[in-house]
């Protein structure tokens, strides 16, 4: 994906799940061929595409995001690096990582994914502060501002590409918003510097992080799929007229 091939996750002790199911599983691959289920096996064997590597570190203590993209940076080394929300879920046919990866290698810098989010949305993410170096700059982030303090209703989408500085800048901000250390307040310097701009979004979102983000994923991704597609409308049919 956007040419990247290796991929760090930083995760804590409850998420050791997501390290598993990256994992081979030779066992039932081995079980699925005895079946001649190869198509299932196929998936199995595929789910980390050849020729992509995975990292996994440990975030000992849920200090924020700033702490958890800065646990990376031994992986990451001195190079630019994308940062990828899991929660966040994007559809479409250009996504975000593609964006802002194909923007970084026109002109270096920094990049958020953004997008317009209403009034009572903006508590939710981090606002940019619009700069004064053309549409796209960035002069500040501020995370989850009150509403009267927000410098506008762009919202940053959990989509990233940083340069290597930002780990300088991540090491020694103290705690921010909710007392953890933000990767929006290292955004924040960087903007000040002059160096971030934002990119607004194409794809569709899904707020996994909540309940009814999540299930809309599911529905519609199932709806999306032919495999799925009539009996969901079928199940969802039935299911309207009881109500
Ligand atoms: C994080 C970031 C925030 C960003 C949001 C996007 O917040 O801190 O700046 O706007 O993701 O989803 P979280 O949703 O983890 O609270």
């Amino acid at each position: 994906m956007a040419g990247i091939t290796d991929l760090i996750f930083v995760t804590g002790r409850p998420k050791r799940a997501i390290g598993d199911h990256l994992d081979a599983n030779l066992e039932l691959e081995f079980q699925l061929t005895q079946r001649g289920k190869h198509a299932e096996r196929d998936m199995v064997r595929n789910i980390v595409p050849p020729g992509v590597n995975c990292i996994f570190i440990r975030q000992p203590e849920p200090k924020g995001l700033g702490d958890a993209v800065l646990c990376a940076a031994p992986a990451v080394g001195n190079a630019p690096f994308a940062v990828l929300l899991a929660d966040d879920l994007m559809k479409g046919d250009l996504l975000p990582t593609l964006e802002l990866v194909d923007a970084h290698h026109a002109n270096p810098g920094t990049y958020l994914c953004v997008t317009e989010v209403d009034d009572a949305e903006v508590g939710k993410y981090g606002i940019v502060r619009p700069g004064s170096n053309g549409k796209l700059s960035v002069g500040g982030l501020v995370e989850k501002p009150a509403l009267a303090d927000a410098p506008s209703r762009l919202a940053s989408m959990g989509r990233y590409v940083f340069e290597p500085e930002v780990f300088d800048i991540l090491r020694i901000l103290g705690p921010g918003s909710g007392g953890e250390i933000q990767l929006a307040d290292a955004i924040d310097a960087l903007a000040k510097l002059g160096r971030v701009k934002a990119l607004p979004m194409s794809a569709q979102r899904y707020d996994c992080g909540s309940k009814m983000g999540y299930l809309t994923a599911i529905i519609d991704h199932a709806l999306d799929r032919e495999e799925f597609r009539e009996r969901m409308i079928a199940m969802m049919r039935n299911r309207l007229q009881d109500l």
